[in-house]
Formats: C-alpha cells, sequence, structure tokens
C-alpha cells in the first residue's frame, strides 16, 4: 500500500483526540507500550475476518455487544463473566431463531476510549474538559482529574490484557461448551419475565444436540468450543499506533490491540486522521454510519478503506434511529452496491435512539430499540440485501438505564441503578429479551413458529 505508515494519520487533520499538557510524558509512554506483547494475534484477526466474509454472504450472524464505556473497575471477575452470559445467552437464541451460526464479539478488553459531541461539561458555572473515557482522563469533575494522564494508556492496556486473559481461560476451559448452557445462568435468571421462553429454548437445543451425537456416535463438533473476538472504537490514534505491528509470513500491518476496531461516526470523514490511519491496517473493521452519512461520502469511504475488496474486511454499522433508518438506509445500501463491493450490514439500534428525560438523564427506549433493529432486517430484505449483524451496548448486570422491557422499567426506575458513565445499556433481561423477539419474529419471516 503505497507509502501508508502507522503513523501517518499524525499528517492530516484529526478530530476526538485528547490534547496532552505533557508530549513528552505522552512519548515516553506510548514507547512504552510500543514494547509490549501484542494483546490479539494475527491468527485470530484473519480467522474473524473469514467468519465476518461468511457473514456478508449471508452463512453467519454477527453479535457485537458490550458497555458503551468500559471502566477500569470493571476489570473484575464478575463484570466479565457477566457480560459472557449474556453474549453467550443471546447467541444461543439468535441461532436458534436465525439458523445462523453466530460470531460473537464483545465490545470489551479495549474500550475506554470515547468521542464526546461536547467537549467541556458545566456544572453550577464551572467548565472544565469533558470525560472521555478511562484511557484518557478521569470521570470526577476537578481540573486534576479532567486532565488527559499517558499514564492511563498503559493501565488500559493491561486491563484490556487482563480481561482477554480471564476470558480466553474461561472459554477455553469449557465455559462456552453448549452442553452446559447452565454455565451461563445469572443468578436473577429464574426470575426473568421471559425465563421459561429461554428455558424451552435451551431445551429444545440440548434435545437436538444429543439427538445429532446419538446419530454420528460423538460430540457434535465445535459446540464445547467457541470464539470470542474483541473490539473497540479505534478512536485514540497514539494507543492504536502504538500497537500496530508486522508480523511474521503475512504482508501488511496489524493492529494487535484488538480483533475489529472500528471508526465511531464523528470520525468516518475521508481525508481526516482515522479513516487515514484505518485504511492501512489489515483487520476487518467497523464503520459507524449516520444521520450525516451521504451516498456520495459513502462510496467515498468504502473505496478508501477497501481498496483491495477484501471479502470480510468491511462491516457498516448503521445508527439511524427509528424515526430516520426508513429514509436514510436504502440510498446507502445502493451506494454500496453500486460500488460493487459485499459488506457486512448490521445494525447499532441504540446510538440513534438516545433521549433526555424531564430531569436531564439519558435514556433509550426498548421499544425504539426493537422497532429499529425489525425495521433494519425488513429495509434490507425489501432492497435484496440482508442485515448480517446487531451491535448493542448491554450489560450482564441488572442495571436500570433504558426504560421499557418486559418488567416495565420506568423513569422513576433510572435512579435505582444507572451505573453507566456515558450511554445507557440494556440490562440483562432486556438484552435477552430483545435478542428472544428477533429470534421469534426472523423464524415468522420464514415461515417458521418458535
Ligand atoms: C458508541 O458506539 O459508543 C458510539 C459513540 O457510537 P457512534 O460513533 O455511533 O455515535
Ligand atoms: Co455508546
Amino acid at each position: 500500500m503505497d507509502d501508508w505508515k502507522p503513523s501517518s494519520w499524525r499528517s492530516v487533520p484529526a478530530s476526538q483526540l485528547p490534547e496532552y499538557p505533557d508530549a513528552a510524558a505522552l512519548n515516553a509512554a506510548l514507547e512504552r507500550l510500543a514494547k509490549l506483547p501484542p494483546l490479539v494475534t494475527s491468527w485470530e484477526v484473519e480467522r474473524l475476518r473469514s467468519q465476518l466474509a461468511e457473514a456478508a454472504s449471508g452463512r453467519r450472524f454477527l453479535l457485537q455487544g458490550g458497555a458503551c464505556a468500559e471502566s477500569f473497575d470493571d476489570c473484575r471477575p464478575e463484570v466479565i463473566t457477566g457480560k459472557l452470559k449474556i453474549l453467550l445467552q443471546m447467541s444461543l437464541v439468535l441461532t436458534y431463531g436465525l439458523k445462523l451460526q453466530i460470531i460473537r464479539v464483545g465490545r470489551f478488553a479495549g474500550q475506554y476510549a470515547k468521542p464526546r459531541t461536547e467537549i467541556h461539561e458545566t456544572r453550577n458555572g464551572v467548565s472544565l474538559p469533558a470525560y472521555r473515557g478511562d484511557l484518557i482522563n478521569r470521570s470526577g469533575f476537578s481540573e486534576e482529574e479532567r486532565r488527559p494522564d499517558p499514564e492511563l494508556l498503559l493501565r488500559g492496556y493491561e486491563r484490556a490484557a487482563l480481561t482477554l486473559n480471564f476470558i480466553r481461560s474461561l472459554v477455553e476451559g469449557g465455559f462456552a461448551d453448549l452442553h452446559h448452557p447452565e454455565y451461563w445462568d445469572l443468578d436473577f435468571v429464574q426470575h426473568s419475565p421471559r425465563a421459561r421462553e429461554y428455558q424451552r429454548m435451551v431445551e429444545s437445543i440440548g434435545d437436538s444436540l444429543r439427538f445429532v451425537e446419538t446419530l454420528a456416535g460423538a460430540q457434535a463438533g465445535g459446540v464445547s468450543r467457541v470464539d470470542f473476538f474483541a473490539s473497540h472504537e479505534g478512536l485514540h490514534l497514539p494507543y492504536e499506533e502504538a500497537q500496530t505491528r508486522r508480523v511474521p509470513h503475512r504482508a501488511g500491518w496489524y493492529n494487535l490491540s484488538t480483533h475489529m476496531p472500528w471508526i465511531g461516526m464523528r470520525t468516518a470523514v475521508p481525508g481526516e486522521a482515522h479513516v487515514e490511519y484505518f485504511r492501512g491496517i489489515r483487520n476487518p473493521i467497523g464503520v459507524k454510519l449516520g444521520p450525516a452519512m451521504t451516498p456520495a461520502l459513502l462510496r467515498e469511504l468504502v473505496e478508501l478503506l477497501d481498496p483491495g475488496r477484501d471479502p470480510g474486511r468491511l462491516t457498516l454499522i448503521h445508527r439511524f434511529g427509528r424515526e430516520r433508518i426508513a429514509d436514510a438506509l436504502p440510498p446507502l445500501i445502493d451506494a454500496v452496491r453500486a460500488s460493487g463491493r459485499t459488506v457486512l450490514w448490521c445494525c447499532d439500534p441504540m446510538h440513534g435512539n438516545t433521549e433526555l428525560t424531564g430531569d436531564g438523564v439519558k435514556t433509550r427506549r426498548f421499544d425504539s430499540i426493537l422497532s429499529e433493529l425489525e425495521q433494519a432486517f425488513e429495509i434490507h430484505e425489501a432492497e435484496g440485501s440482508f442485515l448480517g449483524g446487531v451491535h448493542i451496548e448491554l450489560t450482564g448486570d441488572n442495571v436500570t438505564e433504558c426504560v421499557g422491557g418486559a418488567r416495565g422499567l420506568s423513569e422513576l426506575d433510572l435512579g435505582r441503578a444507572y451505573s453507566s458513565r456515558v450511554d445507557p445499556r440494556l440490562n440483562y433481561e432486556q438484552a435477552l429479551e430483545m435478542a428472544l423477539l428477533v429470534a421469534r419474529t426472523t423464524a415468522k419471516r420464514n415461515g417458521r413458529e418458535i
């Protein structure tokens, strides 16, 4: 690729990057980071890319989920297993409804840097730099805490490594074994309004599995060990650059801080730093598409980011909101088709549906999220395309951040267990319910009743 280097982005305009008061301290931290071992390997990255290529041609489905912003405090076993459990349960339900293998990609082990629309936050007349995620500054409201601190880059790298290490051990050790879905039960699973429906699916899958194994006289391949991949928004380009490496026996450069970085909506701008950095790495990449994306811009983006037309390279994650998707999506599907590419289309039904309550609390309505997702399936089908993935902000905890769902959470509940520092997430029950409803409507669309 021409004269691209991991640092090429430095010579074009950049947005959403923090300004560090001490450049020498930043460079020292980046030098240390560049010498540390990679967090993922190119083999894993290539395996994900080939699975995404299958999803782009309708043979798998992508489930990408996790917190809006991971916090360093969340690097705890119960938070990590909670996230794995809900992703496993959702993927089981989606497999059942969609009759497709699910690719599980967490928004974890590095989702520590956030873009901000407002670069300052004002409280009681005091204005300070906005909190930009634990990788950059601290959430407390003082000048000291909001100052970007380069040491946090190393703390973030370490926590990402600890998180991945624990996830790999759990998965290797049999935690994700389809023969034992009871490993993934969360304490409150039996109290969920949808618990029976879920249990029924689990039993039915167990029956099918035993049936196949009896016929084959062996354990069904691939069910005792599943893959989990990591992803995060590739926002903090100095951090990403420090972990961008060449590997033996393969061409090009890999970002080895995660399997699948994505470009956020605010930085998906041709000619700017994030697109410049992403165009040169070999990883499969995601691109968020919001209401400001035009067909012409998208054409330009896909040509820049996927010059080789590599299957699995591009996942386009659209996030318009329930009111806008019907108008916004079809022209973009046409634009990609006109470019002659096969991309993986994924719906993020969260970010276009954020609202503020009367008290100024950020929330999202379960019904709006579900509506955007169901519309996405239908629009793709009507356009002769198909939706191959879903991108969700969720947690395995019993938080109260989004309203609605079977338990009928209302705005009054938001004060009870709201712990997200950035966007509201579906809690465990709401996330599972979303998967159940999507599974059911997809099965129905395909003439099956579940
Ligand atoms: C996010 O995924 O948390 C996010 C900020 O999304 P977007 O770039 O789509 O606004
Ligand atoms: Co978010």
